[in-house]
């Protein structure tokens, strides 16, 4: 199967955000990747609902809200009415996982977890069951463009024996660092989706780009 692709508009041009989802829109990408950042959780602020909801004017494609927020669980709702077609919490920053999860659950939305690089992957055991998505953080979460963490190869192989041990049909979700280097490996150990931000914006020809993640396999 094609790897999911989700480009994360976090590295898009925010002064021409209509005309970067519209390049999305007529793209190869699957998904929009949203990274909703506090200045808690981690050391950044991206944006929040008024862009969110800006962007799902105009995409035609899911919303893959990723949330590097502290109590994620008080705004579930919100982010949902927002647009979020999949919303993503970090197990780092949800005392009630499961509860939060199925919160998640309760709007509509596809529940993913996302796990910071130094989280074990057996945290997930008892939750992975309920869980659609699994996001492993291939770079600390807060900023694009950094480098990739070699021990997510390690990572995506646990976690996939994980999710068939648990029966669990949750998707593998790699974010941070991702490009044409590591991606046919990262597929290889069992990865679904794909998310990229400054290897596609930065690119010459971000539609190619996309085209070549998602032929990498
Ligand atoms: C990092 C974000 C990522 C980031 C990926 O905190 O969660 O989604 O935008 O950007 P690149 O692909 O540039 O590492
Ligand atoms: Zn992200």
């Amino acid at each position: 199967m094609r790897p999911i692709i989700a480009p994360s508009v976090l590295a898009s041009d925010f002064a021409n955000l209509q005309s970067e989802v519209e390049m999305l829109n007529n793209s190869q990408a699957d998904w929009l990747h949203i990274d909703i950042m506090d200045g808690r959780f981690v050391p950044n602020i991206s944006f929040g609902f008024p862009v969110l909801e800006a962007i799902g004017h105009h995409a035609q494609k899911p919303l893959d809200v990723h949330l590097m927020i502290v109590e994620p669980e008080l705004y579930i709702e919100r982010f949902r009415e927002a647009g979020a077609d999949t919303i993503s919490v970090h197990l780092e920053a949800c005392r009630h996982l499961h509860r939060t999860v199925q919160q998640i659950k309760a709007t509509g939305a596809k529940a993913g977890i996302a796990l910071n690089p130094h989280t074990s992957v057996q945290l997930l055991e008892d939750v992975v069951a309920d869980a659609d998505l699994i996001c492993l953080m291939s770079v600390n979460p807060g900023f694009g463009g950094q480098k990739f963490i070699e021990n997510t190869y390690r990572k995506i192989e646990a976690m996939k024996n994980l999710i068939i041990q648990r029966n669990s049909q949750a998707l593998i979700e790699i974010d941070g660092g991702v490009n044409l280097d590591n991606a046919p490996l990262l597929l290889e150990k069992g990865a679904d989706v794909l998310v990229a931000g400054s290897f596609v914006f930065s690119s010459a020809d971000p539609m190619q780009t996309i085209v070549d993640l998602k032929s990498s396999k």
